[in-house]
């Protein structure tokens, strides 16, 4: 039974670690990528499978019981599936989930599944093959849809879809992406952009998430459901007759920082207590100047006590995090 030592000031209990694997990513959506050249992390800088599983295990022991692998994107990363594996079965760890842009998934689901993953995200920005390659740089909308429909054959569940809603971009679509969930029982989660990092995009007036629920009202009636103690952040909703879901994500508009449960460990081994902070320990340098396990604990603890209270990105004001999400996974 994992202790509950990752509690913090505010009362939290952080048992959520994110894991990004990897920096890289083989799109280069316009939200995400930096304009200028993209300056990817050494492999040295890296932390390798075996020292992320040192670290899930130290994390686990601390309270730890769900993780997400995130990238970049996770499936560009050679050895991805056996990592995967080995993550599964750490003692403690109740549920690993994977966050994908879906292009590898449909050509690895059975290896995904094999791996004992239950639960993936994928990224999903429009409905519109033309539009998709102008928003990621590739011409790859069927094979992520294909991916979409292989997670749900595969028996996934829930299939989660994630829409950075984007006004001028997708704001068009957000009918149609509901409209998706009284079809396919996807959960379909708009998510308000979060202006971070170097890649940081004017799309005019941001477009939140009560104008993105008032537009998406007309489908029907929307019915709220209720959340889990263990629900992340959407405020969830189906629509009369939907087989499906949808999921309201507001980082901006209404700060969900009070039932935050998370920690998130980026690809050169750093633990972020918050994801709008650059704020952050260097586990990898703990590790790999010989550190024992309980000093990597007392950098998680470290990580803990310094977790805020709650961010500061808001509407009018987005300065402030000059870390690329692509580093951070999400
Ligand atoms: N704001 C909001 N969501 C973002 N994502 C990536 N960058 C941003 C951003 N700036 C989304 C991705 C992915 C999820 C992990 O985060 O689309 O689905």
């Amino acid at each position: 039974m994992a202790s509950q030592k990752l509690v913090d000031r505010y009362n939290r209990n952080l048992n959520y670690l994110r894991i990004s694997i990897t920096d890289r990513c083989n799109l280069q959506c316009i939200y995400c990528i930096p304009h200028e050249r993209i300056i990817h992390l050494p492999h040295d800088e890296i932390l390798k499978y075996e020292e992320i599983l040192r670290i899930v295990r130290i994390g686990v022991d601390l309270g730890i019981t769900k993780v997400r692998v995130t990238g970049g994107e996770p499936l560009v990363r050679k050895g991805v599936y056996d990592f995967l594996g080995s993550l599964s079965q750490v003692p403690g760890i109740s549920e690993v989930a994977l966050t994908t842009n879906g292009v590898f998934l449909e050509d690895n689901i059975q290896e995904i599944k094999a791996a004992g993953i239950k639960r993936v995200n994928i990224s999903l920005d429009t409905l519109d093959r033309i539009k998709f390659k102008q928003i990621t740089g590739r011409d790859a909308f069927q094979k992520v849809w294909a991916g979409i429909e292989a997670a749900h054959e595969n028996g996934f569940d829930p299939v989660k879809l994630n829409v950075v809603a984007l006004r001028g971009t997708n704001d068009d679509e957000l009918l149609d992406f509901a409209g998706l969930t009284l079809r396919f029982p996807y959960h379909v989660r708009f998510i308000e952009y979060m202006p971070i990092g170097k890649s940081r995009m004017k799309f005019g007036p941001p477009l939140l998430i009560p104008e993105i629920k008032d537009r998406v009202q007309s489908i029907g009636r929307m019915q709220k459901i209720e959340k889990n103690a263990n629900d992340g952040p959407a405020e969830r909703y189906k629509v009369e007759g939907a087989i499906g879901e949808i999921g309201f994500i507001s980082a901006l508009s209404h700060h969900f920082c009070d039932s935050c449960n998370r920690l998130r460990l980026t690809a050169s081994g750093q633990l972020r207590p918050c994801l709008l902070s650059d704020h952050q320990l260097d586990l990898k340098h703990v590790l790999r100047a010989g550190g024992s396990d309980s000093e990597l604990a007392e950098t998680f603890l470290k990580a803990v006590r310094n977790k805020p209270s709650d961010h500061n990105l808001t509407i009018n004001d987005p300065a402030g995090v000059s870390c690329q999400m692509s580093s951070i996974g999400g």
